[in-house]
């Protein structure tokens, strides 16, 4: 990866992505291309972001069909390290982005973040990119990420692409392939409790609390939907709100069986 990078003139976005890419993906892609003159993509299943009961084993690995997609869209490098390369026998430096890290997703899945904010720290140090490129469908990370990268003075710039869905609203993800159909049929209900949300701040709802009920109350109609969370925060520090003004995080993650899944929308004047 190093040498390939040094033989790269000119601008170089990086995409991270664990694989199992969708239309979601290809946007990131995208979005990278219009900034740069070259695209870094990588393909890395990050053990350090999975907690020990988590689904790491049964992450979708579709590796054939992830490298045509990247050659599809144009890619000029794909960097997919094995685990050993990524952390090495002896391996013990972790990067813990603080409390930013610890709420929300960070609470539910102790370490998380530390994982992420550790993988991505190294890939910005093997790939040195100007400009890489997340998703908004992981709000948390992105805000983490931006975090780190000012913190560590990684002098990389961060852009977002907004979250792609499905056209029932289901927001892509590589977990939704895990879903059984019954749960994928009751799916989009996650995207409707947002709606939810977004219809009671246009009718002037300005309570934190109340916009989050909203959500809850669309999502208690679904008995296979086990709510982990519903959060309307300041989309800047990620702190829940009281009365404001706006503008509001709403963000949620919900389980269908052993799928956990997280959507989030932006509430703005
Ligand atoms: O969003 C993801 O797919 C992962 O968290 C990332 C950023 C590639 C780090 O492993």
């Amino acid at each position: 990866m190093r040498s390939a990078r040094a033989a790269l003139k000119g601008r170089v976005s990086l995409v991270p992505t664990m694989g199992a890419l969708h239309a979601g993906h290809m946007s990131l892609v995208r979005l990278a291309r219009a900034q740069s003159d070259n695209v870094v993509a990588s393909l890395f299943v990050n053990p350090t972001q999975f907690g020990p009961n988590e689904d790491f084993a049964l992450y979708p690995r579709p590796r054939g069909r992830d490298l045509q997609m990247f050659r599809d869209a144009g890619v000029d490098v794909v960097y997919a390290p094995l685990a050993s390369e990524v952390y090495p026998p002896g391996d013990s430096t972790r990067v813990d982005p603080g409390e930013m890290g610890a709420i929300l997703e960070g609470a539910h899945r102790p370490g998380h973040f530390a994982g992420v904010a550790t993988v991505v720290t190294k890939l910005f140090v093997l790939v040195r990119p100007d400009v890489a490129v997340f998703g908004e469908k992981d709000a948390q990370q992105v805000r983490v990420i931006k975090r780190v990268t000012r913190d560590l003075m990684h002098g990389v710039e961060i852009a977002v692409a907004p979250t792609v869905r499905e056209a029932d609203g289901l927001a892509l993800s590589s977990r939704n392939v895990l879903l059984k159909p019954e749960d994928r049929a009751a799916a989009p209900a996650i995207y409707q409790s947002l709606r939810a949300a977004m219809d009671a701040w246009q009718k002037g709802e300005r309570r934190g609390p109340a916009i989050s009920n909203a959500v809850r109350t669309v999502l208690s109609g679904v008995p296979q939907a086990e709510v982990e969370y519903v959060s309307a925060a300041d989309p800047e520090t990620l702190a829940e709100v009281g009365l404001t003004s706006g503008p509001v995080l709403v963000s949620l993650a919900v389980r269908f069986g052993s799928v956990r899944l997280i959507d989030n929308v932006t509430l703005t004047t």
